[in-house]
């Protein structure tokens, strides 16, 4: 009996060990915050202590951690069973397992179009500016072409010196010499071994990729030339958006970190770009990359931690809210983050459908080539492959479609369309043009020809059409809100253009532009094959017609350039706004000790989210009547009177006090109170309204944003 509970013993222990080593150690990421130590060693000495408290072998805790972070702020990754994890997490701010976040591709945001260089003709372009962004995404190219030589987007003439304050590196990588940098482009890290020990090593993927910060995807290369990309006159591509390609700020320099492979990026490698950035001394940060839905609470999340850091030092995050469509799923929504979805540009590319019984349908699509006749039609529905359903057939997926039914014909998805004609031989009919997106008033139009016998079609290639009158409209693939951490903070906060959008590219990234090499590309949701229009179908299906755009949809406003420069009134919120805020949302002292090194006091009582002075109001449970308050900056050089207007929520009665607000001078703080009197209980979901202060010459909107539970 005993030696039988001994051996069991036993027999668990090791069980436990070998199980512990192998199957249930995992990537962890422990956070502790900022840090007072006087150097790196001493941070990573201090980490491997913490971590040898639970190992109870300092050379175990070395083994076991992976990577450090010891600039900015202070944590480690380790792998850990999830009990180590449990232990350490009383010792610290958080733990957490690192997850894969993704990068916002295809439709990433467009903080600052390179089309619509009238209006920022109206900037104030100095040849040369102090200011650093640093492009998280990332990958870049520098890759000298046939046609347009990168030094054309990336070029340095008229930049002056490296700016003193910039502490970073030129790390130089395969096919990426300290030459590759310049004036404009001044620094690079990249960074894999995040990703490397959660997947596997990058060459067993078999995909083109480059060591260092060289662009083998596009997207980083397009991402850093819309922000900063030289003027570069008559570009397009395959003719279609003609036009001069410039950055929104072709005069601010360019801090290159790479943390993404083959669309996935690990937090571990995330959160170490966020850590030399901020001490490298950039002072934007540009994410393009977002955790999938839900978003993970912001201290298990590496860029809302990252991002802290950021916002307390003063430098502004930006990053995109993702691609998903469906409520909630807006992602970076912390406060101290500035999310951006997609909005449409006054610009459309259209490919009409000639049919056989000669009606004509608008698509849209980016569409080079010309059909030189009519091909058969044929409904993807029609045309499933043996054992797969009509429905999915109709997503034109790889292996669903018949393919002896569907040779040489143009092929016809079900809700929103897509027209392949798949006469490329031996090609993917997912890569196959020509192609073209209809609606579904139009596809009704189809339909009713392809009921007839022998129908027949033709699709042109595209006409870039300009000075569309709706623009912007928000893209219907973008992410929404509400955020799902902290519903009174209304997110995402703006929208930006990032609908069909044309920016330099890297010619060796073919994988969007079927297999041709293009120095300049257009991406966005208008999709060129089967599988993008599938998702379409479903985000259709989820949205029905006519739904007006909501504050979750649009954020704050339409990002405006000029009106950045000169916003007349501002709403200004701090490290220490943010610290009331966590307090409200649950976080304990001795964390917000540790995140800040500062003795934190919550106020008591706490202060409620809805009190943080966001520049959109927001109440996600509003019981009765109740009143906030906001304080306004203002920024500009004359006496003035700003006048509240109000646009009513739905049932609910506002009022603003004072309704006037004089100012004096540049600087001058105000604060008021709005006041909410509900008159109907708004049934579960929010009603929309807005507040505005003009004085005649700037409107300075706030959306409002309520959930009227009970009166
Ligand atoms: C700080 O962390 C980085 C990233 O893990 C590492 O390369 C570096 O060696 C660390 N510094 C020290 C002094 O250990
Ligand atoms: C805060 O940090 C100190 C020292 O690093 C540590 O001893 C303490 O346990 C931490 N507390 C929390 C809640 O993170
Ligand atoms: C723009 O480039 C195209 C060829 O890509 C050329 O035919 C056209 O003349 C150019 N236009 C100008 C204004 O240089
Ligand atoms: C149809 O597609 C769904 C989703 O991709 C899949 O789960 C299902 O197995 C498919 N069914 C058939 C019969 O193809
Ligand atoms: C489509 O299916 C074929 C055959 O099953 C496969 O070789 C090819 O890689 C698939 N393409 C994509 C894009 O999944
Ligand atoms: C409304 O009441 C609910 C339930 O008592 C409470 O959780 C919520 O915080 C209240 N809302 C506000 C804005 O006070
Ligand atoms: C309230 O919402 C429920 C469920 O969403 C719905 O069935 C009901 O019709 C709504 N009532 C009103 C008055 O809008």
């Amino acid at each position: 009996m005993r030696l039988v509970k001994v051996l069991t013993i036993l027999f668990f222990i090791i069980f436990a060990f070998v199980h512990a080593t192998t199957t249930d150690a995992k990537h962890y990421i422990v956070y502790m915050g900022e840090h007072s130590h006087p150097n790196s060693e001493s941070v990573v000495r201090a980490n491997h202590e913490i971590l040898a408290s639970i190992t109870r072998s300092f050379v175990r805790a070395q083994q076991l951690a992976i990577h450090h972070y010891n600039k900015s702020f202070r944590g480690f990754s380790a792998m850990l069973t999830p009990e180590q994890a449990q232990q350490l997490e009383d010792l610290v701010v958080s733990v957490f397992q690192s997850k894969m976040n993704k990068l916002h591709t295809t439709h990433s945001w467009e903080f600052l179009r390179i089309d619509s260089a009238q209006q920022y003709n109206q900037m104030p372009m100095e040849s040369t500016s102090n200011i650093i962004v640093g492009v998280i995404d990332i990958e870049f190219t520098l890759y000298i072409s046939r046609i347009w030589p990168e030094s054309k987007s990336f070029n340095d003439k008229g930049q002056g010196p490296v700016p003193k304050k910039f502490k970073g590196e030129c790390v130089t990588g395969e096919h990426f010499r300290l030459a590759n940098c310049n004036r404009k482009i001044i620094g690079d890290r990249f960074y894999s071994k995040g990703f490397e020990a959660e997947s596997r090593p990058l060459e067993s993927f078999n995909l083109p990729f480059f060591r260092s910060v060289r662009d083998g995807d596009g997207h980083g290369t397009y991402t850093a030339s819309t922000i900063v990309g030289s003027i570069v006159a008559n570009v397009s591509l395959f003719g279609m958006a003609r036009g001069t390609a410039r950055g929104g700020a072709p005069s601010v320099r360019l801090a290159i970190y790479k943390a993404c492979w083959f669309d996935m990026c690990s937090e571990i490698d995330i959160l170490s770009v966020l850590d030399n950035a901020i001490s490298d001394g950039v002072d934007i940060l540009s994410i393009s990359i977002g955790p999938d839905p839900p978003q993970p609470s912001y201290f298990e999340n590496a860029i809302s931690i990252g991002a802290f850091h950021a916002f307390q030092r003063g430098i502004l995050v930006s990053a995109s809210a993702g691609n998903l469509a469906f409520p909630g799923t807006a992602t970076n929504v912390a406060p101290w983050i500035l999310i951006v979805v997609a909005s449409s540009v006054d610009r459309e590319f259209h490919s009409i459908v000639y049919l056989g019984n000669s009606k004509v349908l608008k698509g849209f699509s980016l569409n080079p080539i010309k059909m030189e006749t009519y091909y058969g039609l044929i409904g993807g529905c029609a045309a499933a492959a043996l054992g797969i359903t009509t429905k999915n057939g109709s997503f034109c997926k790889n292996n669903t479609l018949d393919q002896t039914l569907v040779k040489g014909k143009i092929v016809a998805g079900a809700v929103r369309l897509i027209l392949i004609d798949p006469s490329i031989k031996d090609v993917g009919f997912q890569f196959v043009i020509p192609n073209t997106l209809i609606s579904q008033e139009e596809a009704k139009e189809l339909q009713a020809c392809m009921i007839s016998e022998n129908s027949i079609g033709k699709i042109s290639p595209t006409i870039t059409v300009l000075n569309i009158k709706l623009a912007p409209e928000v893209v219907v693939f973008s992410s929404i809100g509400p955020n799902i951490i902290t519903t009174d903070i209304i997110k995402p906060d703006i929208t930006g253009p990032g609908l069909n959008i044309l920016a330099a590219w890297s010619p060796v990234a073919t994988t969007t532009t079927t297999e041709r090499s293009v120095d300049y590309n257009i991406i966005s949701g208008t999709s060129m094959s089967c599988p993008h229009v599938s998702a379409v179908s479903a985000i259709v299906k989820s949205d029905p017609n006519g739904t007006p755009t909501t504050p979750f949809d649009y954020g704050s406003e339409h990002i405006s350039p000029t009106g950045v420069l000169n916003p007349g009134l501002v709403y200004d919120f701090n490290s220490h706004d943010i610290i009331n805020f966590l307090c409200s949302t649950g976080a304990s002292p001795a964390q917000l000790k540790n995140l800040t090194r500062e003795l934190v006091h919550c106020k008591n009582p706490l202060t409620p989210s809805y009190n943080l002075n966001y520049p959109s109001i927001g109440v996600a449970n509003m019981n009765r009547s109740l009143s906030l308050y906001r304080t306004v900056t203002y920024y500009g050089k004359d006496p003035t009177v700003y006048v509240a207007s109000i646009d009513y929520p739905t049932g609910v009665e506002v009022k603003v006090t004072p309704a006037k607000l004089k100012f004096t001078k540049v600087r001058e703080k105000m604060s008021f109170r709005v006041d909410f009197i509900p008159f109907k209980n708004s049934n579960g979901s929010f009603v929309f309204g807005s507040l505005t202060w003009s004085n005649g010459i700037h409107r300075v909107r706030s959306p409002i944003g309520l959930n009227v539970v009970s009166m």
